[in-house]
């Protein structure tokens, strides 16, 4: 009997282990630029996969899924190879949980908010809530650095209204306020959102964008971001009189919730 139980808790490991370095090969294999270690990555992947029951590796043409995904699993994986790529910019393995997005939105008072800013919106596991939790007609601004996870993003929220997506870095804030703002009146944001990995980003980038977060959020606003530390408290808490700080655990690896305010 514990032999069987042990036959089948392996097989389904296997099954699933097979699963994911299948998806990822079959990731990295999208990527015909890709630099020589994913190259080499992909080749021997693929090798794994075909030896646990594929036949042969996927065709090229076929290549499976765009950078974009259907599901949990493959944002789980754009994303590693995002980190792959940009370690320092991405700035993490996987996507923030559920749980630490409703942490990020518990600050925000979604009735009155007009228009909210967010910086890094990686796969969008914060821009889901706040796409949900808004009211009808304010503006969301969405500023993500790299390329792949804007062209993702542009699919998934295909549709919505009042939502912009700009491949661009979050110290142009007041631009972009200014070009989709200023029809509205609006020329500051309510809330900013962010998901910057100010622990490492270079430092006068981390500046640049903080001083130009002050500059673009109401005086009454709040700037809401995560951090895995606390290292990075001191240099965020320059550029605000108040920062109050929650945990939330269940995310891998835990997170720290920065709301910061020029109020009390
Ligand atoms: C730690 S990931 C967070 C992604 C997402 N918010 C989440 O929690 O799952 C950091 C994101 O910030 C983006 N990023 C890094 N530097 C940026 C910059 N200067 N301007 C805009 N986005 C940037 C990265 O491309 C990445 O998507």
């Amino acid at each position: 009997m514990f032999q069987l139980v042990i036959k089948c808790a392996c097989g389904t490991l296997l099954f699933y282990a097979r699963k994911l370095l299948r998806n990822f090969a079959a990731a990295c294999w999208k990527t015909n630029a890709a630099k020589p270690p994913l190259f080499y990555a992909r080749k021997l992947l693929c090798n794994f996969t075909a030896k646990c029951g594929r036949a042969t590796p996927p065709a090229r043409k076929k290549a499976v899924k765009p950078l974009s995904y259907i599901d949990g699993s493959d944002e789980m994986f754009s994303f590693l190879k995002q980190y792959v790529l940009k370690p320092r910019t991405v700035g993490a393995v996987a996507p923030s949980s559920k749980y630490l997005a409703a942490k990020m939105m518990a600050g925000i008072d979604f009735a009155s908010a007009q228009c909210i800013v967010e910086f890094g919106p990686g796969t969008g596991v914060f821009t889901d809530e706040i796409l949900r939790r808004r009211q009808t007609g304010a503006l969301v601004l969405l500023l993500e650095r790299d390329a792949a996870f804007c062209e993702m993003l542009r699919k998934k929220y295909i549709g919505h209204d009042h939502l912009h997506i700009i491949n661009d870095s979050a110290e142009h804030i007041g631009k972009y306020l200014h070009v989709y703002g200023g029809t509205y009146g609006i020329k500051t944001a309510d809330y900013i959102v962010s998901g910057l990995p100010f622990a490492s980003l270079p430092q006068d980038v981390s500046e640049s964008i903080l001083t130009a977060a002050v500059e673009y959020l109401k005086p009454s606003g709040k700037f809401i971001t995560f951090q895995y530390t606390l290292l990075r408290k001191a240099f965020i808490g320059k550029y605000f009189s108040s920062i109050e700080i929650t945990r939330e655990v269940r995310n891998l690896p835990p997170a720290y919730v920065f709301l910061c305010s020029h109020v009390g």
